[in-house]
């Protein structure tokens, strides 16, 4: 029988809880899912680095068998293509996710007909919930339970103690 295997790309910087409950949903419905973290090293304005994004999603997705995570670089259809995926799974929040999600989608398969974008919605509970917003949250000490998992939570205190300290001048290390 046909293997569905699914691509969950994205820049998870960091990866939230709302990212980890479509993975949850993802891979019951998939024989397999790649969360695939996008590479851009022309404009990598990132908080974490990639290793530092592979490292916490891969804790947070170890306990799913038919779950793996890996990067990319350049055009997400030519590497569907080099992975033999035959879906795409992005989640949409809200209507205001909708419009681009449309885009993306109807402009991948132009370019690859064989790829079927699937939209998956996650809890309503994290329908507000964004990486950026975390980051802003953090940035400004704000609350982050039940936004990100523990271990990304510790992440986010250290880096943002770390871009502190380098702003006024304290060695961290
Ligand atoms: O988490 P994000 O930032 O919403 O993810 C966007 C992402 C990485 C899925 C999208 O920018 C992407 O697919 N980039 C790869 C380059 C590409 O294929 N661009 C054409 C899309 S139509």
């Amino acid at each position: 029988m046909k293997q569905i295997i699914a691509i969950y790309p994205g820049s998870f910087d960091p990866v939230t809880n709302g990212h980890l409950d479509l993975i949850h949903r993802g891979c019951k419905l998939f024989d397999r899912l790649i969360v695939a973290i996008a590479r851009n090293p022309e404009k990598d304005s990132s908080l974490f680095s990639l290793e530092e994004r592979i490292e916490m999603l891969q804790a947070m997705t170890a306990e799913f068998d038919n779950v793996t995570v890996d990067s990319f670089e350049g055009l997400l259809m030519n590497y569907c293509i080099e992975k033999h995926a035959n879906a795409v799974l992005r989640g949409i929040r809200a209507v205001s996710d909708y419009e681009f999600e449309l885009q993306m989608a109807l402009m991948n398969r132009k370019m690859e007909p064989s790829v079927e974008t699937v939209f998956m919605m996650p809890a309503e509970k994290y329908s507000y919930l964004s990486s950026r917003i975390v980051r802003e949250i953090a940035a400004f000490g704000g609350p982050l339970t039940g936004l990100v998992p523990e271990l990304v939570e510790q992440h986010l205190r250290r880096r943002v103690a770390e871009k502190h300290a380098a702003a006024v001048g304290i060695p961290t290390k």
